[in-house]
């Protein structure tokens, strides 16, 4: 098996194509994205998911969409005037921030996008042409800045872990690092959040074994992760969700790694529903618990977590499985029969379900907050966050 990264989006000339994340392990497929409505599905089916990856879909889809718009003869109308353009863009980019509430980096995408438009349009001399490409150019810079930042990041945690471990007396080597739900290339643009970090301390020779939740009912643990650390060849064990607390009993854990959705500016975490329960259980074992997130995700406009909306999923997802027939069986054309299973009695979802996307993770349960700026940890005595340094 090859251990470079896998890869969930390509972007060439103005054609957009993600994996399938709905399919994997088992199947990689691409699909074109080829148009705005396909890029909301995909986003709020969760063909495509991962907070970072998100905001790089939807702006990487207003970057085609205007791209192809530009070849067209004749031009379509909202290229007519600059007027029309805000008009047209303006309602893209409220449509996509609808696919999905929790992660705030898609809002900061595109109201980043928003405001490169007006700035765009009210500079003097800019042509429709002008104002589109500019689009073009944030649109691009919003997925590219990732993969760089998210490396920035890793090493700050990695390096920020190392040191931490030395100083209470261990030895900075063999690290075993917990992480939940999937932070790593298919949830970003490349490299990865929180498995960035994991993946940093490997490459230092640092990390003796990475564990993840297979982080139901969704399992992005148990398909993307298991898949991107065993493509990567980092040695690693998947526990059931329920497992946390047994994990920290018997083995030694150095830290717990997660990404985030939202952070609120007292570093109140919103993340994949799971993360809260492993927090407080870190804590119960002094266990550090270091969130990884771009600046992006730190939203300073929310004083804390109580404001994060949170994402509810339809009962039926976590009333079924998905995932290859086993022992594997194979269509036709050679491919795996996949299949969506049910685990539960017919009519439980109509008889009530559960299903939060995301659960919110106070700040005292935090150690340490990570950014490609910097680590921020809470003053002694403190049981928030001052993030000023690190967005
Ligand atoms: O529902 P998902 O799969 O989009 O949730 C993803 C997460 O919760 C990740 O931990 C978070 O987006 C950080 S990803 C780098």
């Amino acid at each position: 098996m090859s251990n470079s990264a896998l890869v969930g989006i390509k972007f060439t000339d103005d054609k957009l194509e993600i994996v399938n994340q709905l399919l994997l392990p088992h199947t990689t497929q691409f699909i074109e994205i080829t148009s705005i409505e396909d890029a909301h599905d995909a986003i709020k089916s969760m063909k495509i998911r991962g907070a970072p990856a998100i905001a790089s879909c939807a702006s990487l889809a207003l970057v085609s969409h205007l791209s192809k718009a530009l070849k067209v003869s004749p031009s379509p109308d909202f290229l007519a005037s600059p007027d029309a353009l805000v008009a047209h863009v303006t309602q893209i980019l409220e449509y996509l921030y609808t696919a999905r509430p929790t992660a705030v980096n898609l809002g900061a995408a595109t109201a980043r996008l928003r405001a490169r438009l007006r700035e765009s349009v009210e500079a003097e001399k800019k042509d429709v042409k002008g104002i589109v490409d500019d689009l073009i150019a944030v649109g691009r810079a919003i997925a590219d800045e990732d993969v760089g930042r998210n490396k920035e990041m890793a090493k700050w945690g990695g390096d920020w872990l190392i040191k931490q471990v030395k100083g209470a007396g261990g030895t900075g080597d063999g690290l075993n690092v917990l992480t939940v739900c999937n932070t790593g290339s298919l949830a970003t643009s490349g490299y990865g959040t929180a498995l960035g970090l994991i993946t940093y301390l490997h490459e230092q020779g640092k990390l003796g074994k990475a564990y993840f939740t297979q982080t139901a009912p969704y399992h992005q643990g148990s398909r993307l992760t298991a898949l991107e650390l065993q493509t990567l060849q980092i040695p690693s064990t998947m526990i059931c969700d329920t497992m946390v607390g047994s994990l920290f009993q018997h083995h030694e854990i150095h830290a717990v790694a997660v990404g985030a959705d939202r952070v609120a500016r007292n570093g109140d975490t919103a993340n994949k529903i799971g993360t809260y329960q492993a927090a407080v259980l870190a804590a119960r074992h002094n266990i550090p618990f270091i969130v990884v997130a771009p600046v992006s995700t730190v939203d300073m406009s929310i004083a804390d977590g109580a404001s994060i909306p949170i994402e509810h999923r339809p009962a039926l997802e976590a009333c079924l499985v998905r995932g290859a027939l086993h022992p594997p069986t194979h269509d036709a054309t050679g491919g795996k029969i996949l299949a969506e299973v049910m685990i539960t009695p017919p009519g439980r979802a109509a008889a009530g379900v559960y299903n939060p996307s995301f659960d919110v993770t106070p700040a005292e349960l935090i150690t340490a907050v990570v950014t490609e700026k910097g680590v921020a940890t809470r003053d002694e005595g403190q049981v928030v966050f001052d993030l000023s340094g690190v967005v």
